[in-house]
């Protein structure tokens, strides 16, 4: 079990802390979570390269940098590798433990109750298989985090994608047969602290209750008093490159931080993004 320096009393925890892909909607939320941390955007280091020379060990990673274009890695599935494990690999080679961010996309979706730690992987596509992959290029001394559906006021994700099109047309068509837990990254950046405290291994931290994609659309629009219709639509309909689990809720049978309810998540980030 990993403990910084810091704690407890609120200071900071660690100052031999290093973020990969500070520049994501994670990443950014982790460097605002520890601000002591050493903060790398892609363009301070690109994991699938090894890493810049005079990078000092650091005691943790939070490794938050991927490739997460999910239907892109249809079309190039060892690029997305590349990045995904080969980075990931790279990232183990400082010799420090990481916290590896990993996805509810390693699993099918076929089960109709939360996924717990102990259910076994079988994913849909190339992103999902990568994710999947690196989970084991992190090592074994490592945490391996499991959350689904990111969303935060920076970057590219369905709370602000739906902003934008709520804010030029009547009605948006949304996927109505994918249900899972929309997490804020900011609960997801806290809860991280306390991942740190529990012994390394696989941990499912994801926000309180589920939902549709449309009903997520649906309480994006009444929560920023947008007017917009939602249709719901098939994933079929849809017709995207990558296959994704139907349902993908996460649950934790091992004692993960609980997360705020996805509800919570939102209200957070609209008021971030006022
Ligand atoms: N988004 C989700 O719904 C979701 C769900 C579950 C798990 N996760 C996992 O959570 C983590 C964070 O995801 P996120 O939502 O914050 O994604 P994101 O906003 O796309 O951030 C990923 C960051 O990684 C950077 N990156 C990409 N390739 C890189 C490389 N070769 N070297 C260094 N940096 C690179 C990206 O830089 P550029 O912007 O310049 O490409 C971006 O800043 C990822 O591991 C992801 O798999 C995400």
């Amino acid at each position: 079990m990993w403990r910084g320096r810091g704690e407890p009393g609120g200071s900071p925890i660690n100052s031999s802390l290093l973020i990969t892909g500070a520049g994501g909607q994670l990443g950014r939320a982790l460097a605002a979570e520890f601000p002591e941390a050493k903060a790398l955007s892609r363009a301070d280091w690109d994991v699938s390269l090894p890493a810049p020379v005079g990078l000092a060990r650091p005691e943790v990673v939070l490794h938050a940098a991927a490739w997460t274009d999910v239907d892109g890695a249809e079309d190039d599935p060892q690029a997305a590798a590349a990045v995904n494990v080969g980075g990931t690999a790279n990232v183990a080679e400082l010799g420090a433990p990481l916290v590896y961010f990993s996805t509810d996309y390693i699993f099918d979706g076929r089960k109709r109750e939360p996924y717990l730690e102990s259910d076994g992987p079988h994913p849909l596509s190339a992103y999902g298989r990568s994710k999947l992959h690196g989970e084991a290029a992190a090592g074994e001394g490592s945490w391996i985090v499991r959350s689904g559906w990111l969303f935060g006021p920076t970057g590219s994700n369905f709370v602000r994608t739906m902003l934008a099109l709520g804010a030029e047309r009547d009605e948006v068509a949304v996927v109505g047969d994918q249900r899972g837990s929309p997490t804020f990254v900011g609960h997801l950046a806290s809860a991280t602290r306390g991942v740190l405290r529990l012994p390394p291994g696989i941990w499912h931290v994801a926000a309180d209750g589920d939902c549709t994609w449309a009903e997520f659309a649906e309480a994006i629009f009444e929560s920023a008093g947008v007017e917009c219709r939602v249709r719901r639509i098939t994933t079929a309909e849809l017709g995207r490159a990558a296959s994704r689990p139907a349902f993908s809720v996460l649950r934790s049978e091992r004692g993960a931080p609980v997360l705020p309810h996805w509800r919570e998540g939102l209200h957070e980030c609209l008021a971030q993004l006022a």
